[in-house]
C-alpha cells in the first residue's frame, strides 16, 4: 500500500510571521485529516517557529533544500543536521527552480539524498522535462537520467524511504496543468524505471507526488489516476483553504 503524501512547497514566499499564521491555518484545518500525509515546507528562516506550531499536529515539517556536507565554509547553505534538530522530517532535493537557477545536478541531488537518508529524515526527489525536453520527444530519457542519477548507490531499503515528485517544468506555475492522462503516462514510467532497479514490489510501494499548477478543481482528477499518489503543491498552497481542499479529495483514495 502506498501513502498520500501532499505536500505544499512555499518556495520564498511568506515573513516568518506569515508563515506561523500560516502554518497554524493549515494544522487547525487538517484536524480531521486520517489517512493522507500533509506537509509544509516553509522557508529556511521559518523553519524553527513553524516546527513549534505543527508540534503534536499531524502536519509534518519539510526543508526546500539542504547541504550535503555537515558544516564548514558553505555561504548561504544549511546543513541536515541543522534541519534535524528542530523537527525536519523532509526534504524536496532537486526540485526544477534549483536545477535551473542554482546549478544543481543529479550528482548533487544524489549526495543531498543520501545525506538526509543518513539522518533518518525522507527525501522528496523531484524530477521533470521542460516544455522543449517533452517536444523533442525526450522525455523518457530525462526522466531516465534523473532517476537513475538520484538513486545511483541507493540499495531497496534505501529507496523504500523516499518520495518522488514529478513535476513537468512546463506545468510549474503556468497555470497549464498536465492532464490527467499525460500525468499518469508519466508517473507509470518513472514506476517503471524504479522497478527496473528494484524490482517490482519496490517500486509499487513508493509514492510518487504530481506537482505542476494542482488546484482544487483538477487535484481529484489527478489522485485518481493508479500511479499518482500525492501532490507537491505550489501556488495554491499558500491559503489553507486551497491547501486542504487538495489534501480533503486524497482521503478517499486509497493506492
Ligand atoms: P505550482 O503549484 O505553483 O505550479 O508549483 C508547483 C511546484 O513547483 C511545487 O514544488
Amino acid at each position: 500500500m502506498r501513502k498520500i503524501v501532499i505536500a505544499g512547497n512555499w518556495k520564498m514566499n511568506k515573513t516568518v510571521a506569515e508563515s506561523v499564521k500560516l502554518a497554524t491555518d493549515v494544522v487547525a484545518a487538517a484536524q480531521g485529516i486520517r489517512s493522507v500525509v500533509v506537509i509544509i515546507a516553509p522557508t529556511y528562516l521559518a523553519l524553527a517557529k513553524v516546527a513549534e506550531v505543527v508540534q503534536g499536529s499531524n502536519v509534518k515539517l519539510a526543508a526546500q533544500d539542504v547541504h550535503w556536507e555537515n558544516q564548514g565554509a558553505f555561504t548561504g547553505k544549511v546543513s541536515a543536521d541543522m534541519l534535524k534538530e528542530i523537527g525536519v522530517e523532509y526534504v524536496i532535493i532537486g526540485h526544477s527552480e534549483q536545477r535551473t537557477y542554482f546549478g544543481e545536478t543529479d550528482a548533487t541531488v544524489n549526495k543531498k539524498v543520501r545525506k538526509v537518508q543518513s539522518l533518518d529524515m525522507t527525501p522528496i526527489i523531484c524530477i521533470g522535462e521542460t516544455l522543449a525536453e517533452r517536444k523533442d520527444g525526450r522525455l523518457e530519457s530525462v526522466l531516465t537520467t534523473q532517476v537513475n542519477g538520484a538513486y545511483e548507490g541507493l540499495a531497496a531499503d534505501d529507496a523504500l524511504r523516499t518520495i518522488i515528485a514529478y513535476e513537468p517544468v512546463w506545468a510549474i506555475g503556468t497555470g497549464v496543468t498536465a492532464s490527467d492522462d499525460e500525468a499518469q503516462q508519466a508517473h507509470a514510467f518513472v514506476r517503471s524505471l524504479l522497478a527496473i532497479r528494484y524490482g517490482e514490489d519496490v517500486a509499487q510501494s513508493i509514492s510518487i507526488q504530481y506537482g505542476g499548477s494542482m488546484k482544487p478543481e483538477n487535484a481529484a482528477g489527478l489522485l485518481a489516476q493508479t500511479d499518482i499518489d500525492g501532490g507537491l503543491i505550489g501556488g495554491a498552497a499558500l491559503k489553507a483553504d486551497s491547501f486542504l481542499g487538495i489534501v480533503t479529495p486524497g482521503e478517499s483514495i486509497s493506492k
